[in-house]
Parts: structure tokens; C-alpha cells; sequence
């Protein structure tokens, strides 16, 4: 395939993607979106950006690909561009929770929220996961990654079942442990969360003693987090490969 290789990041994000329309939200670059058409994982994208400045990159980059037939950049604010149930996928990349969250928020009060959502947030992949299980998306898969940060990358399809807040990627796990830091993650005993487990433990620890509410609470949730790794997977290496 004729295309540069994209980062682990986007890689990863790329990989939970398979769509016939696929809108890529706060695409800037418009890496992703490319690699999409071109690997043949979308058949058509929309690129959105809220700033012109981005969005004239992703045009740039659209037609040097020579994909301008097959892709729609649209200037606005998170899925407002997009027309309701206009398509099945969308992903978000490379911001922090909090700012996917407002997206899916004022994209949910006007019904634009697709049914297959693939995010990478740089933080607080927690607040996602408690979003996506609130309202009514199962989380079907997980991928870890490294670059500047260790970064989560989740695919959450809307469930279409009588109980929607029933996730069975949850069952039988420690509740805050696998909203914060992934069910998928914790049973594949991932080697680069239970890299980011110790280095939260190595944090948080000595600051226990004179410990606000909210670190004892991130403190206990890492300790739990270990523990269920410890009885699942009392030999595992650290450098070992994720568990299928
Ligand atoms: C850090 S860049 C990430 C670019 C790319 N997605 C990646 O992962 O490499 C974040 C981009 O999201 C855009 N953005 C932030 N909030 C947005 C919103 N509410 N709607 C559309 N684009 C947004 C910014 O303009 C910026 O270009």
C-alpha cells in the first residue's frame, strides 16, 4: 500500500476501524482518514474540523493523496456537521476525555451520536468508559499503545439489547479497577498497563499518608487493579505479550 505508516496510536485506532462512511472528528492532519481510504478500511470519510487553520491541512492532504472524490471535509464543532444517522462510525483522536465528552454530549442532545464510536483520549479514559456504559455502548475492544503517553484506544458500539447497561466486558472484575484502566486490558494482562499500574503505584504511594479524599480513592483503585492482575496472572513477565 502506497501510504506512509502511521503511528502506533493512529495504527491502533486504525485497527478497530472498518466502515463503509466514516467520519474522523478533530482530524487536523487528516492521517487517519487517509490511511482509512487507502488501506481499504473506509469506502468514503468526512474529515471535521472546528478551525480553518486544521482543516486547510487535511484539504492539502486529502488532494495530495488524490482522495478528494472520496472524502468530505467539513468545518464545525464535534458531529454538529454531521446530518442525523447520516452514518455508522465516527473516531476521536488525540484529545483529552473531557473534550470528547462535550463532543458526545451536545452530539447525543441533537441524536447525531453514531453507533460505532473508536476513541483515543490522551487522559481519562475512565470518563468513556463510565459514559459509554451510561449510555447504553458496550465496550467490544481495547488496544494499548505507547508514544508520549501510554494511550488507551476503545471501539464502543451501541448496544441494541433490552439491558443496555449491562456490559459483559465488566463481569467479574473489580468495578472502578476496569472502568479506569480497561476490562479488555486487565484480562489480556497487558504489558504496558501493568507498566502504567506500577508507575501510578511508584506516584501515588508516597503521597499516601497526607492523601486528599480523591488520591486515596486513585490509590485503592491501582492496588485493586494489581491485585486482580496478580491472582489472574501471578507469573506474568513485564515485557510478555498481551493475552488474545
Ligand atoms: C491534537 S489534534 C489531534 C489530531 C488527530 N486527531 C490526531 O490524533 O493526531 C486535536 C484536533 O482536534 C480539533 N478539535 C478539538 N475540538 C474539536 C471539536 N469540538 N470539533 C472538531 N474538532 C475539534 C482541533 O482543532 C485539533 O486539530
Amino acid at each position: 500500500m502506497d501510504t506512509l505508516p502511521l503511528d502506533a496510536r493512529l495504527q491502533a485506532a486504525a485497527e478497530l476501524i472498518r466502515a463503509g462512511w466514516h467520519a474522523d472528528i478533530g482530524s487536523d492532519h487528516a492521517t487517519l482518514p487517509i490511511w482509512l481510504l487507502k488501506s481499504g478500511r473506509a469506502d468514503r470519510v468526512i474529515v471535521v474540523e472546528k478551525t480553518t487553520g486544521p482543516l486547510e491541512v487535511a484539504r492539502r492532504a486529502v488532494t495530495q493523496a488524490g482522495l478528494s472524490g472520496r472524502t468530505e471535509l467539513r468545518l464545525g464543532d464535534g458531529l454538529e456537521p454531521l446530518l442525523t444517522h447520516e452514518l455508522e462510525s465516527v473516531s476521536l483522536t488525540g484529545m483529552g476525555a473531557r473534550t470528547m465528552l462535550g463532543i458526545l454530549e451536545r452530539g447525543r442532545a441533537a441524536g447525531r451520536v453514531p453507533a460505532v464510536l473508536v476513541v483515543q483520549p490522551n487522559d481519562g479514559a475512565g470518563l468513556l468508559r463510565s459514559w459509554a456504559r451510561t449510555h447504553g455502548y458496550r465496550l467490544v475492544a481495547e488496544r494499548m499503545v505507547s508514544g508520549f503517553w501510554r494511550y488507551p484506544v476503545l471501539r464502543l458500539e451501541r448496544c441494541g439489547g433490552p439491558d443496555t447497561e449491562h456490559d459483559p466486558a465488566y463481569d467479574g472484575l473489580p468495578e472502578a479497577a476496569a472502568l479506569w484502566y480497561g476490562p479488555h486490558l486487565l484480562r489480556q494482562v497487558h504489558p504496558l498497563l501493568v507498566q502504567e499500574l506500577r508507575a501510578q503505584l511508584s506516584r501515588l504511594e508516597p503521597l499516601e499518608r497526607h492523601a486528599r479524599p480523591q488520591l486515596l480513592t486513585d490509590l485503592a483503585t491501582v492496588r485493586s487493579a494489581l491485585a486482580w492482575l496478580k491472582q489472574a496472572a501471578p507469573q506474568e513477565p513485564d515485557g510478555a505479550e498481551p493475552r488474545q
